[in-house]
């Protein structure tokens, strides 16, 4: 073994040095460097917000078109009035099967949402009331107002004048749960037993009080779910 490198060996390890300064010496910060494999980097599929021209507005992501319907979203059919309330209460049904979870929840979301106003005992006298912040608050036993699952329903979805929407804070399930709850607080308030008792028996809540005229109580025991 020789301890003198040759000139062969030597120009070739001049190569090599001045190669690697001149590479590094070209690389500027400032530009973005050869990419291996770019496709990890830079998407195939067009971006949801990227600018291309073959798009109706420049851009991937477009309004959907009308009469779109979310996933999950039921629309309510009935209008945003008092005849739409009517309406609603001589014949919206509750979907839903009155059980003890779902009473459960109901009572959860009722006190969160609509206690403040309407008491835990739905008799009206919620905190709000008893501070006289807020008046006019209807108890549940009002024999002047015929509370019904479906007029629940309506005015938690659209609100009724001083009375605010609740459609954002709740989804169609939750506004059910908290319809039944509800009736359940109406019937303690009358004396009277419980939906889930009624419901067992074969009559639901509802059809004691729909009857806003005979054909609407008529409509309303042919929608009762079975
Ligand atoms: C800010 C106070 C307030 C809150 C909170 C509130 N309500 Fe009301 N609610 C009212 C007022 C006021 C009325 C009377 C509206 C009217 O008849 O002009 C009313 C009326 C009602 C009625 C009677 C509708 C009818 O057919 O006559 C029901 C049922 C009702 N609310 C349910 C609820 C439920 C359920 C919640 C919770 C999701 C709730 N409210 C939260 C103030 C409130």
């Amino acid at each position: 073994m020789s301890k003198t490198i040759n000139m062969k060996t030597f120009i070739n390890i001049v190569i090599a040095i001045v190669a690697s300064v001149s590479m590094v010496s070209c690389f500027n910060n400032n530009k973005p460097n050869y990419q291996y494999f770019p496709n990890m980097y830079a998407p195939v599929g067009y971006e949801a917000y990227g600018d291309y021209e073959i798009f109706p507005n420049q851009q991937e992501a477009m309004t959907p078109p009308e009469h779109t319907v979310p996933r999950g979203f039921t629309p309510y059919e009935y209008e945003n009035s008092t005849a739409g309330l009517v309406l609603a209460k001589a014949e919206l049904m509750n979907p839903y099967p009155v059980t003890e979870e779902n009473l459960t929840v109901g009572n959860q979301l009722f006190t969160i949402y609509c206690a403040v106003c309407h008491g835990i005992k739905g008799d009206g006298k919620g905190i709000l009331v008893t501070r006289e912040k807020f008046l006019g608050i209807p108890s549940y036993a009002d024999p002047g107002r015929v509370i019904v699952m479906g007029g629940i329903y309506h005015v938690e979805t659209y609100g009724l004048n001083a009375m605010g929407s609740y459609a954002s804070q709740t989804n169609e399930k939750e506004r059910w749960q908290i319809a039944m709850h509800v009736m359940d607080l109406k019937a303690a308030l009358k004396g009277e037993p419980g939906i889930l008792e009624t419901s067992k028996a074969g009559a639901t809540a509802d059809s004691t009080e729909v009857g806003m005229t005979p054909a609407g109580a008529n409509k309303a025991s042919e929608l009762e779910p079975k």
